[in-house]
């Protein structure tokens, strides 16, 4: 595809093109995580000191689904050393890269051609899981043999040399900030900060390396299409770039993220939406190109074990409000959008 040339792929429909402003005046909460810095250990344990926090936190997730957050103990080595394996790997040769190329089976390792509701990003990508082997319960099984079965092997590249081991050490970071987020957010709805622990024993987090080369037509393409996240929580660190935009709950207006060195972007997913009843939900945001600046970004999703049923909380339900949720199990739900994504790749995007 040569300069100018427009791949039809990758073009939205007029009314999803980015438009060429966005309001900056305003933006997503930015929220100061160091009163649960102030202690050693990974709890949030000081409920007195923590109380304007976790306020915050549930204005934060109440209001738009997203807020950004500084003072958040993830040691910017780390962060730096999995931004530059991520550089020298999209830097690779396309046929190098290939070498660890998700198929129809195994959903994981390197990825060109995400598509998002039909249209292709602009982007290529690499996910592993963090936990190892991913723990693959008898009842995922389908009934139906001829069903596509998937399967979340980790492909690590050869190179750059170090991938696997920084990947893997910035993954146990991300978890611990991860986790203490869901302690927050367990607090802000009232409920005791260890609710959600038990539900990660076994888990499927995963990270998700993005590198979005400068695209010729950035008024028609999206580095990723607008979309919600299936999980329960992101976090998100983006590069001096920038690019994400959230709908503002308010008024369904698009917002620029601004980017903030050093800090992470967090969303609330669909799983955390089920366990509230909808107390907080989980917001649409995409992705805008330039025709100038690659952008790099490494979203850490986290998911709760495939064998795990989510159902609104019981102590979040009551007469006033039914639960408004079926319960889930997260195992059929992942494995059912991953099939008919593979099948009629006309649903949403797909983090898996
Ligand atoms: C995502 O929504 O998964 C990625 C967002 C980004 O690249 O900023
Ligand atoms: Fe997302």
């Amino acid at each position: 595809m040569g300069m100018g040339d427009v791949d039809p792929v990758f073009i939205q429909a007029p009314e999803h093109r980015p438009k060429p402003s966005v309001i900056l005046a305003e933006g997503i909460p930015l929220i100061d995580l160091s009163p649960i810095n102030y202690h050693e250990e990974d709890t949030v344990s000081d409920p007195y000191a923590i109380k304007g926090l976790v306020e915050e936190i549930g204005r934060a997730c109440k209001e738009w689904g997203f807020f950004q957050v500084i003072n958040h103990g993830v040691p910017l080595d780390k962060r730096q050393r999995i931004e530059a394996a991520a550089r020298n790997f999209f830097a690779l040769s396309l046929e190098e890269k290939k070498k660890v190329r998700r198929d129809e089976i195994n959903v994981l390792g390197y990825f060109e051609a995400e598509h998002t509701k039909n249209v292709r990003d602009w982007k290529e990508i690499y996910d592993f899981n963090v936990q190892e082997p991913t723990y693959i319960p008898p009842s995922v099984e389908p009934i139906d043999k001829d069903v596509i079965q998937f399967k979340w092997d980790n492909r690590w590249p050869q190179n750059p040399p170090e991938f696997r081991e920084v990947s893997q050490e910035y993954a146990q970071e991300v978890e611990k900030l991860a986790h203490k987020l869901m302690e927050l957010i367990a607090l802000s709805l009232g409920m005791p900060a260890k609710t959600f622990r038990g539900f990660f024993k076994h888990h499927t987090s995963n990270i998700r390396l993005n590198h979005y080369p400068p695209c010729p037509y950035p008024h028609l393409a999206l580095g990723l299409g607008r979309h919600k996240d299936t999980g329960v929580l992101t976090v998100l660190a983006q590069d001096d770039v920038g690019g994400l935009e959230v709908k503002r709950k308010s008024d369904g207006e698009w917002i620029r993220v601004k980017p903030i060195p050093n800090s992470y972007i967090i969303n609330v997913g669909d799983m955390i939406q089920v366990w509230s009843n909808d107390a907080y939900e989980s917001v649409e945001h995409r992705v805008m190109v330039n025709s100038e600046k690659e952008r790099f970004s490494i979203p850490f999703f986290l998911k709760p074990a495939l064998y795990t049923n989510v159902r609104p909380l019981d102590e979040l339900v009551n007469e006033e409000k039914p639960p408004i949720y079926k319960p889930i199990n997260w195992g059929e739900f992942r494995t059912s959008r991953l099939r008919s994504n593979f099948v009629k790749s006309n649903v949403e995007n797909v983090q898996i």
